[in-house]
This record gives C-alpha cells, structure tokens and sequence, in this order.
C-alpha cells in the first residue's frame, strides 16, 4: 500500500504541474491564498462542532467558537447585512438548508431552466427534487440573456409559486428582481439568490446586491468568484428572528452535522482578504472578462451577447459550432493546456450536444492576468481553433505566458508564500 501511496501523491504533483503551465479559464474555478490554504490541514479539520457558538453538542470548542464568531462578523461586514450562517458545507448544501427552510415537499418554487444557464440544484434530479418541490420555470429573453420580465410576471401570476429563486451558473447578467419585486410581493413569493458564481462580484460592489433588491436570502459556494476554501454560505438581511431560526435550523441539523471546521476557519482568512483586496479584484475580474469576450469576437469567435457588452460578470459564453461544437473545442483547448468546460447555450437542440464553451476570469486575474494577457489568450484560440496550428505549439505559447504569472495577487502573504500556491502539500522538500 505504501506504493499506492506514494504514486497518488505523484498523480497529485502531476496535476498541479499541469495547472501551474495551464491557462485556466473555468468559471467556477479559484485559488486559495496560502494562510486559508495552511488552515485546510490544521488540527482543526480532526475536529467536531455542532451547533452554533457557545451552544455546542461537543466539548473543547472554545477557539473553533473563536473563529466562527469572526467569521460570521467578517461575512456579515463583507456583505453588509444582518444574518450570516457559515455552516452550509457547500453551495449545493447550502441550497438544501434554504429548500428546508422556505419551502415544503410538493411546494412550487420559481426557478430557471438549466438551458437558460440555472444549476443542476434547480434539477428534479438534483437539489429540487430532493426536497420534493416542484419547479416553476421564468420565460427567458435569449437576445438579453436574463429573464423575460413581462412573460414571467404573467407566469408567476398564474401559478404563484411560494419561493423564487434567482441565480445561474451561466451568468452573464444582473437579474431583474427589482422589476419583479412587485409582482412577487404580489403573489406573496419569498426572493431567494444564488449567488455561487457572483459572491466575490457582490461583496466588492461589482454586480447587483440581492439582499439590498429584496431577496430574503443569499447562499453560495465561497470559491468561484470569492477566492475561498471549498464550502457553503447563508447571507440575509432581515430583521426577522423567525427567519433566521428557520435557517439556521435549514443548516444545523437539516443538512449538516459537523461542519468543516478547517474551511470554516479558511473561509474567515478569505472574507478578511476579500474585505482588504476584493473591491480591486472584482473590478479587475470583470473587466478582464470584458476584455477576453471583445479580443474574441474580434477574432471571428461568437461570443454570446456582442450587442449588451458580452458580459457584465466574470463569465463569458462562445457559441463554437463552427469550431467543431462544445465538447470538440473544450477537448482541444484542454489539450493545449488551455481548461475551460463545453456549456449548453439557449437555444441549444440537445442537452447531449453543448453548442458553446463558458469561460471565465477569476483564476487568470488573481495571478495577475491584465487585458494585454486576455489578448494574446484569444490570439491562441484563433491560433488552435481557426489557424488549427498544431497543439504541441499552442501549449508550448500557452506555457510560456503562464510562465510570467506565478504569484497570487490580493491576499496577505506575498513572495514564495504566494508562488506556492498550486501546491502547498505535494510538492517534494527541496
Ligand atoms: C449557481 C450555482 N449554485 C450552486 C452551485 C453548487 O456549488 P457547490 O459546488 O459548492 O455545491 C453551483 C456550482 O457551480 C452553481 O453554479
């Protein structure tokens, strides 16, 4: 066994050298800084915790109630809001612990259709279905990329569902809640945001602030666009303890026991960093997904949304049919250490064949990535995906431009601590 064990831990290094000479371009995708990194493997990830501070099921949690306290004044200051629950151990948990609170087996909840860029959470067959609601989809308006307002007024008015919620994994542009607030007060609805992909956006001010347009709550994965540990997050404004009772109970016991103690005590580094850095990288993030969505449409690539801008978050979405469709350019770019993921677009035939691919900016920017670099990315599309110049040199150009970028920008260690990024733990001692 102790072979199996040391060639995992060669798997592992070869991974992160394979990354470290990638250009990464997935859009849920982050970098942890080192001092949240350093937490993940603390003694704190040997421990349990249940419960909320000061009322734990478990002894010797003093410092662990420490570091939650912070964490939850960090989240509620980063967020500017009154209820924080750090708990959740993902977004997709998360979610669950806000189905648990809000809404009953066989309850419609409006939602969008995973075609129109909505997460498998909003699935029968994923989070929606667990809870045995049932969903009710908005229309979409394909030429603005977000929700239809009128025809989803009258949709909400006909069948009313008792929660709505808001957010996708394709997610380009604000959604139009203030402009169904009426409606949804109307029908009595409860606005529920998914934020996994935009939390970073919202907390440095870089897109629409839910929980100020009238969403009861906010839950999100803490690793997209907030460059934190794999985990969850619930984020309210309200001055109703009822509601906070009933999400709080949705984390603790509904969908967790012990909650991660590691990522929890990783995830307040990050909000500290995110309240320090954030408001820079989000706006730098943006604009680099500006900047790479205008250099590829430059260069003959369909980029989604050309008349709107292309984006207004992190994410940006190409149409690649005529470059061999989703999974085809996903595979090639792959190969020429370029990471990104085939996406159904609207409008898309089958679900089996995604016509585009999504990319996004979060990782390039946080090493230091500018507009110059967004430029000579779409130079190597062009290059592989039009010129079909051969892999090899592709990866080999792809290389070398990552090869200017080995620090993390916007967290506190800075020098070798920085550099070591893709792998704290597997890398051989010098
Ligand atoms: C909109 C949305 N919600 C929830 C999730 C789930 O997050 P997690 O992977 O943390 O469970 C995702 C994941 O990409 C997402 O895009």
């Amino acid at each position: 066994m102790a072979q199996t064990v040391s060639r995992i831990r060669t798997i592992v290094q070869a991974h992160s050298a394979r990354f470290e000479r990638a250009i990464p371009l997935i859009a849920s995708e982050n970098l942890l800084s080192p001092y949240a990194k350093e937490l993940l493997i603390s003694d704190l990830h040997s421990r349990y915790a249940e419960g909320l501070p000061g009322e734990r099921y478990y002894e010797g949690n003093e410092q662990v109630d420490e570091v939650e306290n912070l964490c939850l004044d960090l989240a509620r200051r980063l967020f500017r809001c009154s209820f924080a629950d750090v708990r959740p151990t993902s977004g997709t948990v998360a979610n669950l612990a806000v189905l648990k609170a809000f809404a009953e087996p066989g309850d419609l909840v409006g939602t969008s259709r995973l075609a129109d860029g909505a997460h498998i959470s909003s699935a029968s067959f994923g989070a929606f279905g667990l809870r045995g609601v049932k969903p009710v989809y908005y229309a979409w308006d394909p030429e603005q990329m977000t929700i239809d307002v009128p025809r989803t007024r009258e949709i909400l008015r006909a069948v009313r569902p008792k929660l709505c919620l808001f957010g996708l994994s394709l997610f380009l542009f604000p959604m139009p809640i203030e402009e169904l607030r009426p409606t949804l007060e109307e029908i009595g609805a409860r606005a529920w945001y998914d934020g996994a992909h935009v939390l970073g956006l919202i907390a440095g001010g870089e897109f629409q602030d839910p929980l100020h347009e009238g969403c009861t709550v906010l839950s999100a994965s803490t690793h997209k666009t907030l460059p934190g540990p794999q985990h969850g997050i619930l984020l309210g404004q309200t001055s109703d303890p009822e509601v906070a009772k009933r999400l709080q109970s949705g984390a603790f016991p509904g969908v967790t026991s012990n909650h991660h103690l590691h990522a929890m005590a990783a995830l307040a580094v990050s909000l500290a960093e995110h309240l320090e850095f954030g408001r820079e990288y989000a706006h730098r993030t943006v604009e680099n997904a500006r900047a790479l969505a205008q250099a590829l449409h430059d260069r003959g690539f369909d980029v989604l949304a050309a008349n709107l801008g292309f984006t207004r978050s992190h994410t940006l979405a190409v149409r690649v049919e005529k470059e061999g469709g989703g999974e085809e350019a996903a595979r090639r770019l792959a190969a020429a250490g370029i990471i990104a993921n085939k996406n159904l677009l609207p409008g898309d035939k089958s679900p089996k064949h995604p016509g585009g691919v999504r990319l996004g900016t979060p990782e390039v920017t946080r090493v230091g990535m500018g507009p110059k670099e967004m430029e000579r990315i779409a130079e190597l599309f062009d290059r592989l995906l039009h010129q079909h110049r051969p892999v090899e040199e592709v990866a080999a150009a792809a290389a070398e431009l990552k090869s200017g970028f080995t620090t993390m920008k916007y967290c506190f260690a800075a020098g070798e601590a920085a550099y070591r990024y893709y792998d704290l733990v597997g890398r051989p001692p010098a």
